[in-house]
This record gives structure tokens, C-alpha cells and sequence, in this order.
């Protein structure tokens, strides 16, 4: 399987910031051992990252065909943003929800997904080990 894995708005920064919530690994450090871990098991994992909504959006759109699964953390974005929703359920690609953090222990913004309801599950608060667990879902 051919899986996409798109970072949202400040992951870019994984590593550099907040590192008590997300850890000290670096996104591309996080990404290589995700590369291998899919490749060991016969899979491919592909990579994007953005700040920009729209950005996201296009990626989403464009994975139609191209990729088996996408595993997406929005970051903030997921709080708010109805055109991810929209782009989400635009496809037939099925995404998982990831984040790292618990979002249920912290502010009562990060309670709300609008993207939950779109996508075919969602994995959180097992800090980097949410991203690997996303992926183990598209082949078990
Ligand atoms: C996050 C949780 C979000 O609430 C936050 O805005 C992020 C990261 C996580 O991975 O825990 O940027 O998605």
C-alpha cells in the first residue's frame, strides 16, 4: 500500500517546540522512521507538510487514485476548518485522524474535531507512536 502522511499548521516545528506535549524528534526525523517502518513491511509511506489550508486541501484532493490512505494531522486546523472536512469527504481515499497529544486532557478548543466525522478513525495522544499505529491500520 502507497500511504500519504500530511502534517498540517506548525508541525513543520515538531521537535523545536512545546517539547514536553510533542516530544523532541524533529517532523523529518519522525518521517524517516515512518519511511522504514512501512518499507520493512512491504508498504510505502509518503510525505507532506504544510502551514497552508489550502495546501492541505490540494494534497487531499490529489491523493484521489494515487494513494491507498492518507494519515492526517492537522494540527489546529482540525479544531475549525470545514474546507479540510469538505476536502476530505470530497475523496474516496480514506484517512485517519492522527495527534500526537492527548487532546481530550488539555484546553476544551482541542475537544472539537471537524474532521472526525469524515474520516475512518482517529488516533491520538500516543505522542510520535500515533503516526505508526495510523499506518498499521490501512494493512491489517
Ligand atoms: C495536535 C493537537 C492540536 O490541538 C494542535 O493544535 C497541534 C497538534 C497533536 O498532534 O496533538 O498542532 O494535532
Amino acid at each position: 500500500m502507497k500511504i500519504l502522511v500530511i502534517n498540517g499548521v506548525n508541525l513543520n516545528l515538531t521537535g523545536k517546540r512545546e517539547r514536553a506535549v510533542y516530544g523532541a524528534e524533529t517532523l523529518g526525523e519522525i518521517e524517516a522512521e515512518l519511511a522504514a517502518f512501512a518499507e520493512e513491511r512491504g508498504h510505502a509511506a509518503e510525505f507532506f507538510c504544510s502551514n497552508l489550508e489550502g495546501e492541505l486541501c490540494t494534497a487531499i484532493q490529489n491523493a484521489e487514485g494515487v494513494y491507498d490512505g492518507i494519515v492526517l494531522n492537522a494540527g489546529a486546523y482540525t479544531h475549525y476548518s470545514y474546507a479540510i472536512r469538505d476536502a476530505i469527504a470530497s475523496v474516496s481515499v480514506p484517512v485517519v485522524e492522527v495527534h500526537m497529544s492527548n487532546v481530550y486532557a488539555r484546553e476544551q478548543f482541542r475537544r472539537t474535531s471537524v474532521l472526525t466525522e469524515v474520516c475512518r478513525g482517529e488516533i491520538l495522544g500516543f505522542g510520535k507512536y500515533s503516526y505508526f499505529l495510523a499506518l498499521e491500520s490501512f494493512w491489517l
